[in-house]
């Protein structure tokens, strides 16, 4: 039987999205009659009925393309059920393009926010399949999301770059790694880059710690220090504070956390301190060997799971194993740093200061 599967990517993009749409793809022509359809943009496309038709052809020769080919936008999730300005129903507008366009399912790539709104639809009697990207690596229910390793690479990268630099001059170069609430990236980008400071935001630091790790150095034979900071990494009286006023003292204060880090330890330490910011560079360009083989994996499993007709889950690693949880199970919940993860531990064990 003929299956009509229709497919966006939403939220942040990140290496690995095309690889997955292909493996999908791929699957579902190899393991059944499949039609597909890409939907444009993320869920704008799914309200505003904005799709193509895709022909087999268009899924060869984008295993190594970045980006996505469907196009990606955000389209925050608490504003779903909310009626703005524009008076569009968007949930009812997305029933309706699903239906018009006669989906069995529908596949949607994406983070957090994503799989919020995935969620919803699924209540909503949609048959839905998600497929966990994000370079933040903070979905909940999967080891991995595809998207992190290529991530971690680019940041390691950029890591590497600075040693040499950093240690020219003997400055301290602050490295602000992406990851929005979570430190994954900041901490396997911190171990894998040989990092001597990493601050994430589920482990609060305070400066004075840091500057002393940066004093130690400055007055040793190496000079240098390299510190990993996470962008939502926070000191411990931030930590104590509401988001909000969190935000408006960051406003007033400083831009970024490295700004903020680098600053603080000029003024304590004396030392040169230099602020890095490498930004989307860490989610751009063709995705890692280990993201292509994950991604595959994962778009191949969410074929079978539409070839035997189980909907309302996501596809997830867990250890060695490709499988998949209920949405209902992952929607909404965060997957943050523990602060005793075996990663820490081996942080901590070769020397490297949380600053806290
Ligand atoms: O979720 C991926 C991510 O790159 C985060 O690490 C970062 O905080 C955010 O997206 C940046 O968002 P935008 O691309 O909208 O600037």
């Amino acid at each position: 039987m003929k299956k009509r599967i229709g497919i966006l990517t939403s939220g942040g993009d990140c290496p690995g999205l095309n690889a997955a749409i292909r493996g999908v793809a791929r699957a579902a022509y190899e393991m059944f009659d499949a039609e597909i359809i890409g939907i444009h943009d993320g869920y704008r496309g799914l309200i505003e009925g904005d799709y193509s038709e895709m022909s087999r052809s268009q899924f060869s020769g984008i295993l190594t393309l970045g980006g996505t080919i469907l196009g990606t936008s955000r389209t925050p999730f608490r504003n779903m059920r909310k009626i703005e300005s524009d008076n569009v129903d968007k949930v009812a507008a997305m029933k309706k393009t699903y239906r018009n366009l006669k989906l069995d399912c529908l596949v949607t790539l994406g983070g957090n926010g994503t799989h919020k709104t995935a969620n919803l639809l699924s209540e909503e009697g949609l048959n839905i399949i998600g497929l966990p990207k994000t370079i933040d690596n903070d979905l909940y229910g999967t080891d991995f999301t595809f998207g992190f390793h290529t991530a971690n690479d680019i940041a390691t990268g950029v890591i590497d770059r600075i040693h040499t630099t950093a240690a020219s001059h003997g400055r301290c170069m602050v490295i602000e790694i992406m990851g929005n609430k979570a430190g994954w990236l900041t901490l396997y980008s911190g171990v894998a880059g040989g990092a001597d400071v990493i601050l994430i935001p589920e482990i609060p630091y305070t400066i004075d710690k840091v500057a002393e790790v940066v004093k130690r150095r400055a007055e040793s034979n190496k000079g240098f220090t390299i510190i990993a900071v996470a962008e939502g990494a926070m000191d411990r009286e931030e930590a104590k504070m509401k988001k909000k006023e969190r935000e408006a003292k960051r406003a007033a204060e400083h831009f970024s956390s490295s700004a903020y880090v680098a600053k603080q330890l000029q003024e304590l330490v004396g030392v040169e301190a230099r602020s890095v910011v490498p930004g989307h560079i860490q989610r751009g360009g063709t995705p890692s060997a280990y993201d292509r083989v994950l991604s595959t994996e994962f778009g191949v499993h969410a074929a079978e799971l539409i070839r035997d007709d189980v909907y309302g889950v996501t596809v997830a690693l867990k250890g060695n194993s490709i499988t998949h949880n209920a949405l209902k199970d992952i929607a909404g919940v965060a997957k943050p740093v523990p602060p005793d993860d075996q990663m820490v531990a081996t942080a901590r064990n070769i020397g490297i200061s949380f600053g806290d």
